[in-house]
């Protein structure tokens, strides 16, 4: 991903997410809500603790309407695995983005949360070979496609569920890595929905979401509301809504800056109308900022491990030109800091993120002696190894020297670092560089 929308085999949906806001005053997250139902549109404007199950079902069953006739996302099944990867759905290398090493297990189980039609799903399978997956969504529409695209490429080791994550513990046992993407967002209660899912977690398990942000959304957001003004007692019939939205886009002038953003950023995937309808016309869409996204994070209860976007989040990208501005922002919290990046770069538009639940042991390869003796292998999501030219684990070129090159070439699973060291003529802060790029991934003596 990092940014999702780069990866070639992501499906874009991971870009998309969509519509309207309510306000709640108690968590303060801005939240339109269309009004298929103007009671529940009156309601929703309560607090959360307001919100009645009855209102809660009422969403979810508008919800499950708008997928049930789009199901989400709408890419082809093919009858092989996925190509690609990403690497957020990789056990192996998503455990060593947290914590710095190899999991001890990969017999795991994994839960994707709101799987929609099994894109994320079938990733999950393929790229993790010893785990169990379970899928769940409301939409039985969405859940009939998941199903055949995973039968279709041999992606057998799924079990799919028609369950709300809302009633996740009618599942059994626990979860080590659970996948929530562009879900919480559409839900009625998003803090109820994370902290129903941290309740699954395994101790030591990763929850990897995807929300939807305020800032880049803004534009979206408009159209949101000029299609449910247009629309107004048929809002909640998602083909009329479609259809009115295109020929809002239609026509608007070419200069519209509605239109412009809209062909800059989803055009292409915006012909295919179940993106466009989940863009443009859902019936619940709850957008962040930071401020809010870390309310959602910290009723969670669970550790905030970081950004699965790393690039996005980093000062330097926006004020390399004023060294001095940076340093004086390194007085700022993390949580000011990521304040102050989407304030400057006000593009963006989802949150991505792991959480986990402690213990996380995070590895500390400072010690020589420990280095040395650690076990190094590739990163499984790398393409085009052996070379010294390759894709990383999130689709950025590597330019290897010879000796980082010949290191690498040698991480068999078997050989520790000194052993390898021995016939490479490479440093230990040259193998913390190819470990701090994610190429290796270590396991302690
Ligand atoms: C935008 S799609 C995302 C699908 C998938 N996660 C992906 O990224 O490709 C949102 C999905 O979440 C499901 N969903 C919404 N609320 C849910 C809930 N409370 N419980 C389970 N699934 C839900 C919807 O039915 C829909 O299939």
């Amino acid at each position: 991903m990092v940014k999702f929308e780069k990866q070639p085999f992501v499906n874009a949906k991971c870009k998309i997410y969509t519509t309207n806001q309510f306000n709640s005053t108690s968590c303060k997250q801005v939240v339109k809500l269309l009004s298929c139902e103007q009671q529940i549109f009156d309601k929703l404007r309560l607090p959360q603790d307001l919100l009645t199950m009855s209102d809660s079902q009422t969403v979810s069953a508008a919800v499950a309407k708008l997928y049930n006739t789009y199901p989400f996302p709408p890419e082809a099944l093919l009858d092989e695995p996925p190509p690609g990867y990403n690497w957020r759905w990789n056990w192996l290398a998503a455990h060593n983005f947290c914590t710095g090493q190899k999991p001890q297990r990969q017999d795991i189980r994994i839960l994707d949360a709101g799987c929609g039609t099994g894109v994320g799903t079938e990733y999950l399978v393929h790229l993790n070979p010893q785990a169990s997956v379970v899928g769940i969504d409301l939409s039985t529409g969405a859940l009939a496609v998941a199903k055949e695209r995973c039968q279709r490429s041999g992606a057998n080791r799924v079990e799919f569920h028609h369950l709300s994550l809302f009633d996740v513990e009618q599942l059994p046992g626990e979860f080590d890595l659970i996948n929530c993407v562009g879900v919480l967002h559409h839900t009625p209660d998003p803090i109820r929905g994370i902290q129903a899912l941290a309740k699954k977690l395994a101790p030591g398990g990763l929850m990897h979401i995807f929300v939807y942000g305020e800032l880049g959304r803004w534009e979206i957001q408009l159209m949101q509301k000029a299609i449910a003004l247009i629309q107004g007692d048929k809002k909640g019939d998602y083909r009329d809504g479609v259809q009115v939205g295109r020929q809002i886009f239609a026509s608007l002038p070419e200069n519209n800056r509605i239109v412009k953003y809209d062909k800059q950023r989803w055009s292409l995937e915006n012909n295919k109308d179940e993106y466009f309808a989940d863009m443009y016309v859902h019936p619940q869409e709850i957008d962040y900022n930071t401020e809010t996204l870390f309310e959602l994070i910290d009723a969670s209860g669970l550790e905030f491990i970081g950004f699965s976007n790393p690039s996005f989040w980093d000062l330097e990208r926006l004020l390399g030109k004023a060294p001095e501005l940076v340093e004086r922002a390194k007085e700022l919290s993390d949580r000011q800091l990521y304040r102050l990046i989407e304030l400057l770069d006000p593009e963006v538009t989802h949150y991505e993120f792991f959480l986990g639940r402690p213990p996380l042991i995070k590895a500390d390869w400072s010690d020589d002696n420990a280095l040395l003796a650690a076990i190094p292998e590739l990163n499984p999501c790398i393409e085009g190894f052996p070379s010294q030219c390759f894709f990383n684990y999130d689709y950025q070129i590597v330019n290897l020297s010879v000796a980082e090159f010949e290191f690498m070439q040698r991480c068999d699973a078997n050989s520790t670092v000194v052993e390898i060291l021995a016939g490479v003529e490479l440093g230990l802060d040259e193998v913390r560089k190819l470990l701090q790029q994610q190429l290796i991934l270590l396991t302690p003596a």
